[in-house]
């Protein structure tokens, strides 16, 4: 059997790590998460767009370990809200919030204006070896409910049904969510874009 490639994941968020190494599982790269290498250093994103936070994470990490790394930068984007959170979605209630507060201020936000209050997920996914840049986008229309629903996944999941459905987000497993999410398209694309490349 080959070596497997690897690729080191620039996240410290498990939820995105869980989604991202099942897009890559049956390929010959191997997804390796800053827990696995032992140090997740905090990484200032002061970009203004998700491509060019995406590719801040990607480059600190291939700075430290000078591996291929791929990183990526999502958020929600709300009708009613101008956008907002947008690129602030990680921290919008606030530094050291939790997902929980998040969710909180948007259904309080929200509170105002008349159902459905439509909205959708943007991910960009970035690739870096040093040498070689690849950047995929993914997207995921649906709306925001205003109570939390289901257990599973992670930050805006428990307040957000995706179109064409009724679950929110929380209510699926990885599997079915990595069948329409932001993240999934993004890195799927990524993915063919790696492998296409020999990278
Ligand atoms: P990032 O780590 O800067 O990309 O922050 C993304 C933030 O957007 C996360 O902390 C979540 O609050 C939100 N977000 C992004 N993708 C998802 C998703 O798939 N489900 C729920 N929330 C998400």
């Amino acid at each position: 059997m080959t070596k497997p490639k690897q690729i080191i994941f620039a996240t410290g968020n498990k939820g995105k790590l869980a989604e991202v190494k099942k897009i890559f599982e049956g390929t010959e790269y191997e997804i390796i998460s800053l827990y696995e290498l032992g140090d997740v250093p905090e990484i200032i994103e002061d970009g203004n767009t998700f491509e060019a936070n995406s590719f801040i994470k990607a480059k600190a990490i291939y700075d430290i370990h000078k591996k291929p790394v791929i990183a990526d930068d999502s958020g929600l984007e709300i009708e009613q809200l101008d956008g907002r959170p947008g690129v602030y979605a990680a921290r919008y209630a606030g530094e050291n919030c939790t997902y929980d507060d998040n969710n909180r201020k948007v259904i309080s936000e929200l509170e105002e204006f008349h159902e459905p209050h439509k909205a959708r997920f943007v991910c960009c996914a970035v690739y870096y070896d040093g040498q070689n840049k690849e950047v995929s986008f993914g997207y995921l229309p649906g709306k925001i409910i205003n109570e939390f629903r289901g257990q599973n996944g992670f930050g805006y999941d428990p307040i957000f049904v995706p179109e064409g459905f009724k679950q929110t987000l929380s209510e699926m497993n990885i599997e079915e969510k990595n069948k329409m999410s932001h993240r999934a398209e993004a890195f799927n694309e990524l993915k063919e874009k790696i492998i296409s490349g020999h990278l």
